[in-house]
């Protein structure tokens, strides 16, 4: 469901990216806020946000989200399951300290879509590695109707992303998952996606066919479509071959940071994926993040990133968390790569509660470094899924 905006958008990232480096906000407002530098203060900010995504984006009769506020259309699949992990980020977030209050609208708002396909395979695999958080949790809840409802979503979705494996386009370079149903790319987004989805089902079955699907997935990307200094183009078009790299989007790096820790988690003895996942990492410290008071912030680029880009920055604080996560039980020698990792999740959050955040409204601006939205809005609920992910993401680690 990207195609349109996705053009439209990248140009101007792209010059806005080589342009560089963002100014902090330093207006009154951004200072009065300063004050806010505690795990506590941030829960504070994700729990508004959540109540607000609830309140302004949910409509409560088409059991649907909307698109913007004050005003806005039904939601797309994508960001509709973008949604759908940020309420998931906050019920996993709230029972731990034993508050399930969030529960009953989560299992509405995943039941809503579960039984749906689209015709993007990498929207798919968005709701697929949804499904896999659901089942998890359905099941810390006693929940076996849901959880069993999200499991078999997740196979159904996978067996659809598998169907999708391709060896008769493009080019030079001939193996890999279609991007869309009218077969006309194969991009990072399905890809990494796929793979996710495939780790996914294998953590939950155990069963080594979806192991070895993902490494399928996996090894021809890596070899055709990431380049040397780690950073992985966008996607491959049918039928000519031509690659598309260089887009400065965060969720390619950050798809494939998930893909390589799934893999590596799964593989405890085998170290190529956590050695690619590092770069990465690496690459997306080094050119997605912008510096700010706070520490580094992720960025897809100031006003240029529009359309689906405002929404980029979520899966990747997601999967840079886990790499944090998973790195420092398997690879804590890896201390320097993972602390910055730690000061980039911090940074991003602290960023968007203190210069992104309007706290009358509980909404949540663009670029984490702010503006903040005006007050009342417009706001779209693409930056607001990014915004809310980003906070509880850092949550799950704060110390
Ligand atoms: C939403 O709908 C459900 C029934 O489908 C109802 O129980 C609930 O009170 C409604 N919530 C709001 C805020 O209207
Ligand atoms: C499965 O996922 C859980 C977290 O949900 C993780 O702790 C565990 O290591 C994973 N297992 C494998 C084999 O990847």
């Amino acid at each position: 469901m990207k195609t349109i905006l996705l053009f439209y958008t990248l140009f101007l990232i792209v010059c806005v990216q080589s342009i560089t480096p963002v100014e902090v906000d330093d207006s009154l407002d951004t200072i009065k806020a300063f004050g806010l530098q505690t795990c506590a203060d941030i829960r504070q900010v994700a729990t508004a946000g959540i109540n607000s995504l609830q309140k302004k984006f949910w409509d409560n009769n088409s059991k649907w989200f909307k698109k913007g506020w004050p005003t806005g259309d039904r939601e797309n699949y994508w960001t509709y399951a973008m949604a759908l992990d940020a309420v998931l980020d906050a019920v996993e977030s709230e029972s731990t300290r034993g508050d399930w209050s969030r529960y009953s609208w989560l299992s509405t708002v995943y039941s809503s879509i579960s039984g749906q396909n689209s015709d993007w395979y990498d929207d798919e695999a968005w709701l697929a590695a949804a499904s896999g958080r659901m089942y998890r949790l359905a099941q810390r809840k006693g929940d076996n109707n849901l959880a069993g409802k999200a499991k078999s979503a997740l196979q159904r979705l996978y067996n659809d992303i598998h169907a999708a494996w391709d060896t008769s386009c493009c080019g030079n370079f001939r193996a890999g998952v279609w991007w869309d149903r009218k077969h006309t790319q194969k991009a990072t987004a399905a890809t990494g996606g796929a793979i996710v989805t495939s780790m996914w089902l294998h953590n939950i079955t155990g069963d080594r066919q979806y192991l070895d699907f993902a490494w399928q997935v996996n090894n021809p990307w890596v070899a055709n479509m990431v380049q040397n200094d780690g950073s992985v183009c966008d996607h491959i078009s049918a039928p000519s071959g031509a690659k598309t790299c260089g887009w400065l989007f965060t969720y390619n790096q950050g798809i494939m940071i998930g893909a390589a820790t799934m893999i590596s988690r799964a593989n405890p003895g085998n170290p190529s994926q956590w050695n690619e996942a590092k770069r990465y990492v690496q690459y997306l410290l080094d050119h997605e993040t912008v510096s700010s008071q706070w520490g580094p912030v992720l960025s897809d680029g100031g006003n240029g990133c529009q359309g689906d880009c405002k929404e980029f920055k979520a899966p990747t604080a997601r999967y840079l968390r886990l790499f944090l996560e998973v790195g420092r039980k398997m690879y804590p020698q890896d201390s320097a790569l993972l602390d910055r990792a730690y000061n980039t999740l911090k940074g991003s959050a602290y960023a968007i509660a203190n210069a992104a955040y309007n706290s009358r409204d509980g909404t949540f601006g663009t670029a984490w470094t702010g503006p903040a939205p005006k007050n009342g809005g417009p706001v779209v609920q693409t930056e607001q899924n990014a915004a809310i992910q980003g906070l509880y993401n850092y949550l799950a680690v704060c110390k």
